[in-house]
């Protein structure tokens, strides 16, 4: 198409909207270079015009509480949908790519959760569907995957993906503070919501995971079958326990290839071995290792969220559409979504597959209590690895046992567990965590 300037419309314009309006403006000479176009801010939508415009200057009648004025809007090319959810946001986009327009979304629980209708829809309209900012904020994870390793079997991948979850644990491990403190702190700050349940649950990792899992094994996988625990359960006697052991807990997404040929998709808090480069990976940053059969192991890391970090990702997905747009560049979507691609490996669930663990169990302080755990684990082909136990505590005559295994066998692993747990001697339920030996730096 022969166009020298392209019209963007913005729907929503809170933290990550202003961030885009921003650098749309400020940045417009670099933009058009990169570009080959002219990108213009031509209109915005929210639900309440806003009193003061943050110093964002723009012409008064580009501002609208009216969103159809973007997405049926004829004058508008590239749409880009930032207000979160899942309902309007789905029917604005179906309707912006209904109109042959481009789109660039922010939003990774609409993808989890429509992903494949939308990208279905955009591919048999002959438009973008673009996504960076959806994952991992400011890191091109997205485009590494989609276009820097097409080249690659992805092999691993381990993501960091989880800002408020990532500076819960680390101050955890720095301020030897129990979770509940360390969330109420992070609330007041602003690292979590008023309502952390999507973060710390897992869920905002999980919903990544699966954007990042589709690009890199062509597998559209249901959400319900893929493995997700936050990070509620973690103790400060865990995170002491962790770093006696030489470990640091993190909460991991991970997506594997095993040897088996099926993909491991799953989210939990994980023991990686404290020189690695994830586990110092602190605060509210984000990184993602991706190990790819040609290129080895590698590491984005950065800012996962904000106002200018994921303003850059999204004004890079609208300068690959403006890019489309003028026929620099294949609109189409990743194999993942596309209406004729089959995937090539199968989803491994949860109890198929095997890694090392860390148990702890709070158990009575009496002669033979270790030996009976052990012949438990024994009888499931669990062997042991190392084992310390914590001297007893002064009022009930309970002390801790922490054991760490070889490889083992998830089923096996819960159902020893199981047992454990109904020992007489032991107390209340054990922790088990996962640990990941293998995360390449
Ligand atoms: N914040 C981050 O760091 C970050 C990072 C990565 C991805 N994201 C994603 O980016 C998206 C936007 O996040 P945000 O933090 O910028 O959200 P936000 O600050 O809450 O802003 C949302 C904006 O959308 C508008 N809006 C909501 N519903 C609307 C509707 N039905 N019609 C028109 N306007 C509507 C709001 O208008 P009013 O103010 O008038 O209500 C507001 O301007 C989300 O999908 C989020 O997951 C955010």
């Amino acid at each position: 198409m022969d166009k020298s300037s392209i019209n963007v419309g913005l729907l929503g314009w809170g933290t990550v909207g202003t961030g885009v309006s921003k650098i749309l403006l400020s940045q417009s000479g670099l933009i058009s270079q990169n570009a080959g176009v002219e990108l213009r801010l031509k209109k915005i939508a929210k639900r309440t015009l806003p009193a003061l415009r943050d110093g964002v200057d723009f012409p008064d009648d580009c501002l609208t509480t009216d969103p159809s004025e973007v997405v049926d809007n004829p004058e508008i090319d590239i749409v880009v949908e930032l207000i979160g959810g899942v309902t309007d946001s789905r029917d604005f986009i179906g309707r912006a790519i209904q109109n042959g327009k481009h789109v660039v979304t922010a939003n990774k629980a609409l993808l989890a959760e429509h992903g494949g209708e939308l990208f279905r829809l955009a591919d048999e309209n002959r438009v973008s569907l673009n996504f960076e900012a959806s994952t991992a904020g400011g890191i091109p994870i997205i485009k590494t995957l989609r276009e820097s390793f097409a080249a690659n079997r992805i092999q691993s991948l381990y993501g960091i993906i989880n800002g408020t979850c990532n500076y819960i644990l680390s101050q955890m491990h720095e301020g030897g503070v129990d979770f509940k403190v360390v969330l109420k702190e992070a609330q007041a700050k602003g690292y979590a919501e008023a309502d952390p349940t999507l973060d710390i649950e897992g869920h905002d990792a999980a919903q990544k995971l699966l954007l990042l899992t589709a690009l890199a094994y062509g597998m559209n996988a249901p959400s319900e079958h893929i493995h997700v625990e936050g990070i509620t359960k973690i103790t400060q006697q865990d995170i002491q326990y962790a770093r006696e052991l030489g470990y640091v807990i993190k909460l991991l997404a991970i997506g594997k290839l095993n040897s088996a040929k099926s993909v491991e998709i799953r989210v939990h808090p994980t023991l990686l071995p404290m020189q690695s480069l994830l586990a110092n990976v602190g605060g509210a940053f984000n990184a993602v290792c991706v190990i790819g059969d040609a290129v080895g192991p590698t590491l984005f890391y950065g800012q996962g969220a904000g106002e200018m970090p994921t303003a850059s990702a999204v004004v890079a997905d609208i300068i690959d559409a403006g890019k489309s747009i003028v026929g620099d560049r294949d609109s189409r979507v990743s194999r993942a979504w596309r209406t004729d691609a089959k995937p090539e490996v199968s989803l491994c669930l949860i109890d198929d597959i095997e890694t090392r663990y860390y148990i702890r169990s709070v158990v009575q302080d009496k002669p033979g209590v270790l030996a009976q755990i052990s012949s438990i684990l024994g009888e499931h082909r669990i062997s042991i690895a190392s084992v310390i136990q914590k001297e007893r505590y002064e009022t009930d005559e309970t002390a801790s046992l922490v054991i760490v295994t070889h490889m083992a066998s998830e089923k096996n692993m819960q159902f020893a567990m199981k047992e454990i747990d109904a020992l007489d001697v032991v107390k209340g339920a054990s922790q088990l965590i996962r640990i990941e030996e293998e995360v390449a730096f």
